[in-house]
């Protein structure tokens, strides 16, 4: 891309302009800039070939990162998401990463675990080593079932066998591992697992019933690091409370429910500006996050020796850019080319990187100044145009109630009453 992601005062111009500004800094078409300004944009054609009983779009506001540089490269990052100050947060941090070079991530192959499901075997541990003694064929038999995945480099890579204790007695649990490229992958898992099913009952001789992706996506893991320097984040101090805010959430998972939420809240709104399954990469998180037997932080934060604070981000990445949602909604499409990327690893990297960064400002906020402040001018705003406030009105209700700390209901109707009339 090569120009700086830097967009100094994005936030204070018109939408018309960030469209425009955004439209030289990524190449967007005449007819993409349009479609960005029209609310309407996913039609009600589209919408009814998506989901069922169609009566409407839920519309919610995109907004992009500014200031992201991740492996060496400048980019800006859509954001869907209703919350205030998530987006500004993340600029903010991507700014403050940029001194130590930004954000490097990396991700491992996109490879997506498929579940198959045996019940009724009495000796699990013989019908275990059947079910591996006949690997070749099994996945032989997954890969016949997607040929495009195969032609693009993908498919059933490797199986495994576990035998786990339930409240109905002991399984046999098959895995197949599939490649899934630049989808999500829970299609092409399915297929294949239903498919093998009858193959692995007649090897087993047990009862299959479940057959079906798994989202703790363990072998589809993303990869974050970032240093950013205690000047940048305005001291010594603040690395401290840092470092202690993340010692906190790693012991306390009622602390982590919340500090893993702040992740989620830029890992969400990229997934879902994508047009990805936002329900997957939750689910992901959460149980990798528990995955050692207690919930625990995603990320880790760590002083290192020149007092700079070092941030790491691991999770299962599960997000695709062909198939689904990515492919036909209209907005999705014009996300991933904001982005500039190719692959569904590049988009996990980035997503990752978003993640850091939004930890990084929810917990500088909280370990210095505390989160209100910030929140405040947009949550202002929003209380002033929930009773009635229009046009310049919203602003001055806003700001007056932000100046005399009050911002509630009863105050902006108060204060809408005073300035209607003057
Ligand atoms: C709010 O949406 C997210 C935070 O609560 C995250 C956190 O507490 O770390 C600010």
């Amino acid at each position: 891309m090569g120009k700086s992601s830097e967009l100094s005062g994005f936030y204070k111009l018109p939408v018309t302009d960030r469209v425009k500004t955004l439209k030289e800094f990524v190449g967007l078409s005449e007819e993409e800039a349009a479609l960005l300004q029209k609310p309407g944009a996913l039609g009600f054609d589209a919408a009814n070939r998506m989901v069922e009983n169609v009566i409407g779009v839920m519309p919610v506001p995109m907004g992009v990162a500014v200031n992201f540089l991740i492996n060496g490269r400048d980019l800006v990052v859509p954001m869907a998401i209703e919350e205030p100050s998530v987006i500004a947060a993340a600029s903010n941090a991507a700014k403050m990463s940029r001194p130590k070079g930004g954000f490097h991530a990396t991700t491992t192959e996109p490879v997506m675990i498929g579940q198959i499901q045996v019940v009724g075997i009495k000796d699990p541990n013989r019908a275990r080593f059947e079910i591996l003694a006949q690997k070749a064929e099994i996945l032989k038999h997954a890969n016949a079932q997607d040929p495009v995945l195969i032609s693009l480099g993908g498919g059933a890579r490797d199986l495994e066998v576990r035998i786990i204790e339930t409240s109905q007695g002991t399984m046999v649990i098959a895995e197949l591992l599939v490649d899934c490229r630049d989808a999500m992958g829970a299609n092409a898992v399915n297929t294949m697992a239903e498919a093998v099913a009858p193959l692995i009952e007649k090897i087993s001789g047990g009862r299959v019933y479940l057959r079906i992706i798994s989202n703790l996506a363990v072998k589809r893991l993303a990869r974050a690091k970032a240093i950013f320097t205690k000047e940048a984040l305005g001291g010594a101090d603040v690395v401290d409370g840092i470092v202690n805010a993340y010692a906190f959430a790693a012991a306390d998972p009622y602390r982590c429910a919340t500090h893993n939420k702040g992740i989620m809240n830029g890992v969400t709104a990229v997934v879902l500006a994508t047009g990805n399954d936002t329900r997957a990469i939750e689910a992901g998180a959460h149980s990798y996050a528990a995955r050692l037997g207690r919930y625990t932080s995603l990320t880790t934060w760590e002083k290192d020796e020149s007092g700079d604070l070092v941030g790491t981000l691991e999770m299962p990445m599960a997000v695709g850019l062909v198939g689904g949602a990515t492919a036909s909604n209209p907005i999705a499409k014009i996300a991933v080319k904001i982005l500039g990327i190719k692959t569904a690893r590049e988009l996990a990297e980035i997503i990752v990187s978003v993640g850091l960064a939004q930890n990084l400002a929810a917990l500088r906020a909280l370990a210095a100044e505390g989160i209100q402040r910030g929140h405040m001018g947009l949550h202002a705003r929003n209380v002033a145009i929930s009773v009635g406030a229009t046009g310049d009105l919203i602003d001055k209700v806003a700001a007056q109630m932000v100046a005399e700390r009050k911002v509630r209901m009863d105050r902006a109707k108060e204060l809408l009453a005073e300035l209607s009339k003057s």
